[in-house]
Parts: C-alpha cells; structure tokens; sequence
C-alpha cells in the first residue's frame, strides 16, 4: 500500500490507476477506523480495481467548541487495518497540504436539515474537503456511510449541482451487536455512557415500528427517549429513502443515529 503525503503523490498514484483503465474507488474517512470504515473499504474492494482511502481529519468542519484537539489518531493502526483490507493508497497530508496559507474558497451547501441548523459550518467543511477530495484524486466512484446520512444527501447533491463526474455508494451502518451504531466517537463514552448511549438505537427502532403501524416516527422516538434529551428527530427525505434520524448528547459526547423508515440507500 503506498501512503501518499501530498497532493501530487497522491494525483500521481492515482493516475497510474487511470491509465491502466481502472476503476478508482475513494473512501474518505477522519480515520480511527472501525468495522463501520472497513465496510466502506470491503464495498470500494468488490467493485473497482484500486481504492483510495483518505484520512484527513478535517479542521474545516469542527466548530472552535468542538473535539478536533482530541479527535482519537492512530495512523500507524489505521495504515495497518487499511493494508490488510486490500486498499491501494492511503492519502494522509498534513492540514496545510489542503489548507495552506491563503485558502479563501469554501463549498456551502444549502437545506442541510437539523444536523446542518445543529451544527452551523460544519457540512461547509465537509463539502469542501470531499470536492478538494474529488478533485484531487478524481475516482469514478465515492463511498459513504448511512451513519452519517445528512452528509450523503449533502454530496449526492454536491455531485448533482456541480456536475461532478462521479458515482456515489451509501453503505449500510455497521452497529455493535447491541444495536450500538459504530463511530469513532464511542471511544470517548464511559461504560456507564456507553449503556445510555443505547437510548439512541432503541428510540428510533421505536419510531421506525411506529412507522410501520401508520403513526408518527418523530413522536414514537420521542416518546422513547427516557433519560436522554435528543438535539433533534427528523424525518430525513432521501428521494430514494426515507429516514428517521436524531442526534443526542451523552455526557460530552454527541452521537448521531438513523434507521431506515422506507425505500433504499444506494
Ligand atoms: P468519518 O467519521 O471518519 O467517516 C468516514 C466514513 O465512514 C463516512 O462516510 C461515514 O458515514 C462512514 N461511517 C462511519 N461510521 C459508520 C458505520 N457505523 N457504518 C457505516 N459507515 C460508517 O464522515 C467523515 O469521516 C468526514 O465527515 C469525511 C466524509 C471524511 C469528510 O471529512
């Protein structure tokens, strides 16, 4: 696995690629990874010839109150999980490789939904990355999570408005056997945080069979969540999918959760 440091190692590893007429399949990802990424990396794996992995833990899209100082690093693990799951580059440049001195263009999506409202900038540095990303390494299919589904719908748009010449996958959430969705996030919780934590998943289940029977899923969830106070419970319109997605905090630590109500993610 080559580990690019910079724009043109990482341009030039993936022009190879293009010129062997391959398929390129990128992954962007903040690292710490966890079965959540390695399921990302298995489904860009089945379908291209080479994948790219970036692991970028992006100081655009943490607002100054937030957990960028002790965002969870370990990018020898990280470099090793990535090796043995078959990924061809990993890209891990440095902050000022993206962002260097005198950086003054930004990607702002609109209609980012109550994540977006919750977390004012926060899809602005996402965006931004994930075009720079695009650009940079110009793959003709782009993996995301539904764990983070409001980012999918923001880059399945992303992709749309600027005529972007790519494919995007969205990849089911991998959860802990409890129903615990997987973030690299959970690292922060306490045991005890931990149990609370389960709050989350149960609630939305809750609105999801709520759902099923014709009733309110925003309310059933609600209604479900003893103990935990959510940011918000919204019903997330994919177009192709419809979703039930809220946000709690557990102590410190924000969580994000959603659960399929009808249709599919692809
Ligand atoms: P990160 O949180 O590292 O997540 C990288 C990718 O893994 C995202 O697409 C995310 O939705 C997916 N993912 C996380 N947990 C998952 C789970 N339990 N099951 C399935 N997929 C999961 O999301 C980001 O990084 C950043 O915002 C990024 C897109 C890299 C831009 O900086």
């Amino acid at each position: 696995m080559k580990i690019a440091r910079t724009v043109a190692e990482v341009r030039q590893a993936a022009d190879c690629c293009k010129v062997e007429k391959a398929r390129l399949g990128l992954v962007p990802t903040m690292g710490a990874f966890h079965d959540g990424h390695v399921s990302l990396f298995r489904a860009a794996r089945a379908e291209c010839d080479k994948v790219v992995v970036s692991l970028f833990v992006n100081p655009a899209q943490f607002a100054p109150h937030e957990d960028l100082a002790r965002y969870p690093r370990d990018e020898t693990r990280d470099a090793e999980l990535a090796e043995d799951e078959g990924v061809d580059i990993l890209f891990a440049p440095p902050a000022d490789e993206l962002y260097p001195t005198g950086f003054h263009t930004w990607v702002d999506p609109e209609g980012t939904g109550a994540e977006g409202v919750r977390r004012p900038d926060h899809f602005r540095g996402v965006a931004t990355v994930c075009v720079k990303l695009f650009n940079i390494v110009q793959p003709d299919v782009a993996y995301f999570g539904q764990k983070d589904a409001q980012q999918a719908a923001i880059v399945r748009q992303l992709i749309r408005d600027l005529n972007l010449e790519l494919e995007l996958r969205v990849v089911l959430t991998v959860r802990d056997p409890d129903g615990l969705a997987l973030s690299s996030r959970n690292t922060y919780l306490s045991a005890d945080e931990r149990l609370r934590a389960l709050t989350l998943p149960r609630a939305l289940r809750a609105g999801r069979e709520a759902y099923a029977d014709g009733a309110d899923p925003v309310a059933a969830a609600r209604a479900a969540f003893n103990g935990l106070d959510p940011d918000y419970v919204e019903v997330l319109d994919l177009g192709n999918a419809k979703l039930l997605a809220a946000a709690a905090r557990v102590g410190e630590t924000r969580l994000i959760d959603n659960v399929v109500l009808e249709g599919e993610l692809t």
